[in-house]
């Protein structure tokens, strides 16, 4: 509360710029990925069928690559650069980024994406 007044007399531009930094503890929002969610969301969606995925139950398919490591990775797929948004797109559309390859259009939202996204980059 002792914050409060000095703040309000800074104006606008100091409360945009707080308003980017996200407190460790901020319960994920829009295009911030949880990847706790993340996770239950693989195992959901059947990611494992087709990866091998570090930490996710039964996840040992041999369709795709295996996910260890993928957050070093630099490119997705071959043609994307590895940020979240990129990644992002690649698991909600990966046949508009590569068409006809073996990774089906699971149907996801952009925040489902970014769940699993954050759960991807915690793979080093
Ligand atoms: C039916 C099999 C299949 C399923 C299901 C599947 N994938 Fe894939 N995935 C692939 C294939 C095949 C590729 C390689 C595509 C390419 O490089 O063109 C791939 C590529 C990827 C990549 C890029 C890896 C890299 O090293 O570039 C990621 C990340 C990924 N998948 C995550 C997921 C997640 C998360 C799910 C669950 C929502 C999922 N996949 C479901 C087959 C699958």
């Amino acid at each position: 509360m002792r914050l409060r007044r000095p703040l309000l007399a800074l104006g606008a531009p100091v409360v945009v710029l707080l308003g980017c930094v996200q407190p460790p503890e901020a319960p994920a929002g829009p295009g911030v990925g949880d990847p706790e969610r993340g996770a239950v969301l693989m195992v959901r969606e059947a990611c494992g069928a087709c990866h091998e995925i570090p930490g996710i139950q039964e996840a040992e398919g041999q369709v795709g690559p295996p996910l260890h490591g993928v957050a070093r990775r630099t490119i997705i797929a071959g043609v994307l650069p590895n940020t979240p948004d990129n990644m992002t797109r690649w698991l909600r559309d990966p046949q508009a980024v590569v068409p006809g390859n073996a990774m089906p259009n699971a149907g996801l939202s952009e925040q489902q994406a970014r769940d699993m996204a954050a759960y991807l980059a915690t793979l080093r």
